[in-house]
């Protein structure tokens, strides 16, 4: 599996443990970026989809797709929340309990990492005060079932926040033949408009849509020209985007 032996956050299109392209605030001009810029934009990608679950102190986060799990130990420090993150990976989890074991001592009952699916949560009805997923449902092939999973473990208020990648609109793109992780299925690009309607249809309200792409897209391109896949498919997601195949979203609901 994708996530299992081999450590994808190891690779230099990533850094600081992270998996996800980064929502990138600052233009770093001419000169190349630094790892530790680079990992930062993957830190605030977190810090964009947390903030709009508005979450107060003590609230319970639930995170979908957690990976190896410093984003929800972030989420947890920063925001002064009880987060667990969910993982259907074993090897994923094991490397979250590896690298965040002190900050799991240092917030005592705040930061737990557990074992399943996306399509059916480990979690009890109207058990959480927020759910979020960064850069992972493009990996899940029921995104209805979802939606109704969120649904149902989220309290009466509680907010559901996602950032990833979809496509703005349904309809054949060649995206398949540009993007090696698309051709061989590891990542499903669906129209935006088709999961924000599973939201609805799960109950949930207030369902927005925002396209974050102008903040992810060109920046990680240039990040991914410094390193040594600079010449690979990774260079055509710009593409994609400034085609108009492809784009980064920020998807918000309320139950
Ligand atoms: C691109 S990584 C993102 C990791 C993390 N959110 C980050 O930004 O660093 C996607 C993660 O989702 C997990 N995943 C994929 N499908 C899943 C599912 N159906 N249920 C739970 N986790 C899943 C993978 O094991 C992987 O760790």
């Amino acid at each position: 599996m994708m996530y299992g032996e081999h450590d994808l956050s190891s690779l230099a299109i990533f850094s600081g443990s992270f998996i996800n392209y980064g929502y990138w605030t600052g233009a770093q001009g001419d000169r190349p970026i630094t790892v530790d810029e680079r990992t930062e934009s993957q830190a605030e990608m977190y810090r964009q989809v947390v903030s709009r679950l508005e979450p107060r102190l003590g609230d319970r986060l639930l995170e979908l797709g957690c990976g190896i799990g410093v984003g929800a130990a972030m989420v947890a420090h920063e925001f002064g929340v009880m987060v667990t993150g969910l993982d259907r990976s074993d090897e994923q989890l094991e490397r979250a309990r590896d690298v965040n074991a002190e900050a799991i001592a240092g917030l005592p009952d705040r930061l737990s990492f557990e074992k399943g699916s996306v399509t059916d949560l480990p979690v009890a009805d109207n058990a959480v005060e927020g759910v979020y997923a960064v850069e992972m449902l493009q990996h899940v092939d029921d995104l209805a079932q979802t939606a109704r999973e969120v649904g149902r473990v989220l309290r009466p208020g509680g907010r559901f926040a996602t950032a990833g990648f979809f496509a703005p609109e349904a309809g054949r793109t060649p995206i398949a033949e540009l993007i090696e992780t698309v051709e061989s299925g590891i990542d499903v690009i669906r129209p935006v408009g088709e999961f924000a309607a599973d939201l609805g249809d799960a109950g949930l309200e207030d369902v927005r849509v925002d396209s974050i792409g102008e903040h992810v897209w060109p920046y990680f391109d240039r990040w991914v020209a410094q390193t040594e896949y600079a010449d690979s498919w990774g260079r055509n997601w710009l593409r994609c985007y400034e085609n108009g195949w492809i784009d980064y979203y920020m998807v918000t609901a309320r139950r």
